[in-house]
């Protein structure tokens, strides 16, 4: 056994029905509403899903499939899709409009930016999130303020300062960079807080957050379709906060009932507050620096919204050291002869490193039966990110930074 095991656990916590999160936010319908407006941003693509055959069949599953954020925008994570239909829907709240009624040309027209005044966006990031809200505010011609946790890496402060935002890295963990910056907005007459992640009061913005992102799931249900699947049978999702997990899920469990994927939620060991939260049947959080190569599931606190809908639907829950997370780079970056190159950052690749792990280690046997995969199993993971830090992606990749044994 390693040293450093993967600690998971099955859901066995009470039955709740998901709570409004699960039945109105992530409704077919409004899963529906944000596609509809990714599709007016300018160069909106899906990304590609890209089918391991090889892969499959070495692990001895029936498909593997990995859905490529790092090809989202240009901004080389899927965190964009919910930054910008946050952002839109905040403006056509403003505008007293329906979000369906507002394209992105109107969204960054002048007119609109006349009729909403100045606003300054503020945010609290590993990096991502940052850069999409900077990313978003620029087009809107307005003002971002962004906020890193202690260790953060300086590429992504310098690809959200290119975004335009005055950014900076603090000395606080995620949680308490997400205070920070609550309190910075709070003194700035025209400050908005765009996070993803509730607090009391604070639901509707990580709400629309988390419908953005369930704009993701969907496009890959569809792909899937389209290469001649009739639907995955299991679903891994990484874990920070928890909006994006929630959203997947809520996609899933609202398209297919009873009858969706076995959903696996992965997070960082070191931050593994959804893990302990299934463990205690609470939420929990976890404290302390947070120190992990996924900086993107680096939070100790998860979204509340989000834990209702994982807590009811989600069926296995994971706690991930970090050569989890480098063996799939590793696995991605360099495939077996046939399948296509996958270029996964230190945040996405925790979901195909875990399955990969799974099926080809005999001390994660016990998992694999738990999770049930077989040679009948079609499994869908989310490489939720590029090479946002491309020298710490090569130090891992090429150099071998954290190995696996
Ligand atoms: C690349 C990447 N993947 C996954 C996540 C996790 O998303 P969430 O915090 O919504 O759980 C993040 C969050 O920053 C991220 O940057």
């Amino acid at each position: 056994m390693k040293k450093n095991a993967i600690r998971w656990t099955a859901n066995t916590m009470p039955h709740f029905d998901g709570g409004s999160a699960l039945a109105s936010l992530l409704s077919a319908q409004e899963v529906e509403k944000a596609r509809a407006f990714h599709r007016t941003i300018p160069g909106y693509l899906a990304t590609p899903l890209v089918k391991l055959d090889k892969l499959a069949a070495f692990l001895g599953l029936k498909g593997f499939y990995v859905k490529d954020e790092s090809q989202r925008f240009n901004l080389k994570a899927f965190k964009m899709l919910g930054a910008s239909y946050a952002v839109a829907r905040y403006i056509a709240q403003r505008l007293g409009k329906d979000i369906s009624e507002l394209g992105f040309e109107e969204l960054v027209s002048a007119e609109t930016r006349a009729k909403v005044g100045e606003i300054t966006f503020y945010a609290a990031t590993d990096g991502n999130h940052g850069r999409a809200v900077a990313w978003a505010a620029g087009r809107l011609g307005q003002k971002s303020v962004i906020c890193m946790p202690v260790g953060s890496s300086q590429a992504r402060l310098e690809n959200i300062r290119g975004e335009g935002a005055e950014a900076w890295i603090t000395d606080m963990n995620y949680d308490d960079a997400v205070r920070y910056v609550k309190e910075l907005a709070e003194r700035d007459p025209n400050g908005v807080v765009v996070q993803d992640t509730t607090w009391p009061g604070y639901e509707e913005i990580p709400g629309w957050i988390m419908q953005g992102y369930s704009a993701m799931a969907a496009e890959a249900d569809e792909q899937l379709k389209l290469l001649g699947e009739d639907k995955p049978t299991h679903v891994f999702v990484q874990a920070g906060v928890g909006a994006l997990a929630g959203a997947v899920q809520g996609y899933f469990s609202n398209f297919y009932a009873s009858d969706g994927p076995v959903t696996t939620i992965v997070e960082a060991s070191a931050a593994d507050c959804i893990y302990r939260s299934a463990l205690a049947n609470q939420l929990v959080a976890v404290g302390g620096d947070l120190q992990t190569m996924m900086a993107g599931l680096a939070c100790g606190e998860a979204c509340s919204l989000s834990w209702d809908v994982l807590r009811s639907r989600a069926d296995f829950f994971v706690s991930a050291p970090d050569w989890v997370t480098a063996r799939g780079m590793r696995v991605m970056a360099a495939p077996l002869r046939g399948d296509a190159p996958i270029i996964s950052g230190e945040s996405g690749a925790v979901g195909a490193g875990l399955v990969s792990v799974v099926c080809s280690d005999r001390d994660y046997a016990g998992l694999r039966k738990a999770l049930g995969l077989n040679e009948h199993s079609v499994v869908l993971c989310f490489s939720t990110e590029g090479n946002t830090d491309p020298e710490a992606w090569r130090s891992i990749v090429w150099d071998g930074l954290c190995p696996s044994y």
